[in-house]
């Protein structure tokens, strides 16, 4: 299939791209490059533009007759949602309109959306399912749920079908160590754990260890990158529209994936209990059977150890990730 990525130069958008090409799809990814790196792609792929820019999507759909949207480009940091909601409003919520138009007006009917386990209300002890309350706390989470309203309403009226993906927490690189996590600046726990393992990163700080949890820290469900980009090629040719989480089922605390990244690196993670983080839930871990049950998807990575091993094996390799 010809589909085109926006966000293709990032970290899950950059997995799901190589994923297309290595699976025999013709890959175009259009990316301004603000957040996305040019060293995750083969140069042939990427088109270096802005998603709002309509006219320049339309006449990129046009020639390169695509059949396919998958739509990953956004701004993904919760705090700058809450600091500078505008960007968010503008770069997410408006800019996936004109996306949507330009798809419109060109006759292209199917798109793939990156969507947020953010979006859900928090629930203290289930896993958190598909058709579970609704609650975005951040601008970021709004935008998110706002994009794919959009894009239900669209499909109602326009007859556009579509995917729309909550993922949990994204993790892992390639075995390889070729392709991994890199964000500017780094916020999530992973990679700064890693960093801080290694002694290139300052000590971690554990947001809050008073969260109704077990051990008092927060729990996250942590989804290789790899099998992320699995679903979109699964999704991506499934006839009609449909909406899945995608997460392991499992959640591990900020203080078991601190052992882990010991384990995997062989070396402790210098660390210390701070304050919550506001806008923190303290569990969120996904139901996967509509995955499961409708896909028959299950996780090559269902062991955090192998995630983490492989987020390893990308940070010894590529230290500073993908350069500058
Ligand atoms: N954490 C720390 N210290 C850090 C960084 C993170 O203790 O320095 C903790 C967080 O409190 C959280 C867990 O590690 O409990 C994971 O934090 P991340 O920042 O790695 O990921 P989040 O769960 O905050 O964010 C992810 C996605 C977002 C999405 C969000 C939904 O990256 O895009 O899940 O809550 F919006």
């Amino acid at each position: 299939m010809r589909v085109l990525v926006t966000g293709g130069a990032g970290y899950v958008g950059g997995f799901a791209a190589r994923h297309l090409v290595a699976t025999g799809h013709d890959v175009t990814v259009l990316d301004d490059l603000c957040n996305g790196h040019r060293a995750a792609l083969p140069a042939e792929l990427l088109v270096e533009g802005d998603i709002g820019d309509r006219d320049t999507v339309a006449k990129l759909l046009r020639e390169r007759r695509i059949e396919a949207v998958m739509h990953f480009a956004a701004h993904a940091m919760v705090r700058e949602s809450i600091e500078d909601p505008r960007i968010y409003y503008r770069n997410n919520v408006a800019k996936s309109l004109a996306l949507l138009e330009a798809m419109l007006e060109q006759g292209v009917r199917r798109i793939v959306f990156s969507s947020t386990c953010a979006v859900y209300a928090e629930s203290p002890d289930a896993p958190l399912d598909e058709d579970g309350p609704l609650d975005p706390v951040s601008p970021y989470a709004f935008s998110k749920l706002a994009i794919e309203r959009m894009i239900r309403d669209f499909a109602g009226a326009y007859g556009l079908e579509y995917a729309l993906l909550r993922y949990f927490n994204a993790a892992g690189g390639s075995e390889d160590g070729a392709h991994g996590e890199d964000h500017r600046p780094e916020t999530h726990l992973i990679p700064l754990a890693l960093g801080a393992a290694a002694g290139r990163r300052p000590p971690l700080q554990v947001f809050g260890a008073d969260h109704p949890t077990p051990d008092g820290t927060c729990i996250r469900d942590y989804v290789h990158v790899e099998d992320l980009a699995r679903v979109h090629a699964a999704v991506l040719e499934r006839p009609g529209s449909c909406l899945f989480n995608v997460g392991t089922g499992r959640g591990h605390s900020v203080l078991e994936v601190l052992r882990a990244v010991e384990r995997v690196a062989g070396r402790a993670v210098p660390h210390r209990i701070g304050p919550r983080r506001a806008g923190d839930p303290a569990r969120l871990v996904a139901s996967c059977h509509r995955l499961e049950k409708q896909l028959g998807w299950t996780p090559h990575y269902a062991d955090l150890n192998a995630i983490v091993a492989s987020a390893w094996a990308w940070h010894q390799r590529n230290p500073d990730g993908y350069g500058s």
